[in-house]
């Protein structure tokens, strides 16, 4: 197969694609705005008879059009994915978010072309701490962020182009991911990044939030598996019972970096910051038979330490302007 994945150049469209290029015959064009949060050089070393990367925008009908007729399937991964972006200038968040998933289905519904649509458990809003519940695939939607809500709108446009136009669509809301390639805005790519350069890490609020992690090779496999076995006009939930509260993610950080595991400072508290997610996929496992590699938290964060140690030639041009952008948002 020939698969257009839009956002490819991000953090997790990038995992996906070395996925899909280590680990099948497939072959991948990317088509990416390279934004501050897209970086070419999370594509470095792939196969040039298997890859291709396009710059430009999801938005853009008349590119679209071509690729979209050019492959055989779509993963759209591309999308403005910052909360704390999102509160301050939501504006770009509706024009590639909402805008940009209408053009790219409208392509794909001309084309006759299967789509997969990427989405986030943030759609659903959050859960008490104490909440026994998990969500579900019938979880109501209630986001709570411009960012959220853009995700929760594109996914609705999806199911209706099912309905209404037969948009040979699959949906997939996934945790929260983590792993290589993640820009340092991130919340772990950011203390990992300020533990490394001897800065203490920033925990918002009291850091009870809780966040159900899972490694971004896992979100990959298992959207491989949609594509494979995936019910048209079906949604399928992607997690990896990750369930850990800031707060503790942070002081494990720490503790494999070697430092006290009390050495972080504590900031404001996001507006509106969701308390917990939890995501139930058993509809995935059951009916698809997919399961997670990385079934250990720790020795996944280990990993992506180990990653962002060896790699700073990718991380270092990016880690100023983003720690000067959350001073001027005052959360430094
Ligand atoms: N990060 C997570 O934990 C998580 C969890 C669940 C779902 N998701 C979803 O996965 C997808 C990818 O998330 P991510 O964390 O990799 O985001 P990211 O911000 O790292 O990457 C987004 C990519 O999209 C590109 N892009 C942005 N606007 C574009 C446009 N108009 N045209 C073309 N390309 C554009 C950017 O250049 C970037 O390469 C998003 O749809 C997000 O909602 C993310």
């Amino acid at each position: 197969m020939k698969l257009l994945v839009t956002g490819g150049a991000g953090f997790i469209g990038s995992n996906f694609v070395h996925h899909v290029l280590d680990t099948t015959d497939h072959s991948v064009v990317v088509l990416d705005k390279l934004t501050y949060a897209g970086n070419r050089a999370s594509l470095d070393g792939l196969p040039a008879d298997r890859f291709e990367l396009v710059v430009g925008d999801i938005t853009d009908a008349a590119l679209v059009d071509v690729l979209v007729g050019d492959a055989d399937a779509v993963v759209h991964y591309a999308a403005e994915s910052h909360n704390d972006n999102s509160l301050h200038d939501p504006r770009p968040f509706l024009d590639t978010n909402i805008i940009g998933t209408y053009t790219l289905i409208e392509a794909a519904r001309k084309h006759g072309t299967r789509f997969h649509h990427i989405s986030t458990d943030e759609v659903y809003g959050d859960l008490e701490l104490d909440d026994p519940n998990r969500f579900t695939e019938q979880t109501p939607y209630n986001p709570s962020s411009p960012y959220s809500s853009t995700k929760a709108g594109s996914d609705l446009l999806v199911r209706a182009w099912v309905r209404s136009f037969g948009l040979q669509a699959t949906i997939s809301n996934c945790s929260n991911n983590y792993g290589p390639y993640q820009h340092v805005e991130k919340f772990i790519p950011r203390q990992i990044t300020n533990v490394l350069d001897g800065v203490r890490p920033k925990l918002y609020g009291a850091g009870q939030n809780v966040r159900d992690w899972i490694h971004a090779n896992d979100h990959s496999s298992a959207v491989l598996t949609i594509l494979d076995k995936g019910v048209i006009g079906e949604t399928y939930l992607i997690g990896a019972d990750g369930e850990q509260d800031n707060k503790t993610v942070v002081e494990t950080i720490l503790e494999l970096l070697g430092q006290p595991r009390d050495a972080y400072d504590h900031v404001t508290d996001r507006a509106g910051h969701d308390l917990r997610y939890a995501i139930d996929s058993t509809k995935l496992r059951t009916e698809l038979g997919w399961r997670p590699a990385f079934q250990d938290f720790r020795a996944g964060l280990e990993d992506t330490i180990a990653w962002y140690r060896d790699h700073q030639a990718w991380w270092r041009p990016q880690k100023a302007a983003t720690e000067a952008r959350y001073q001027e948002q005052g959360q430094a």
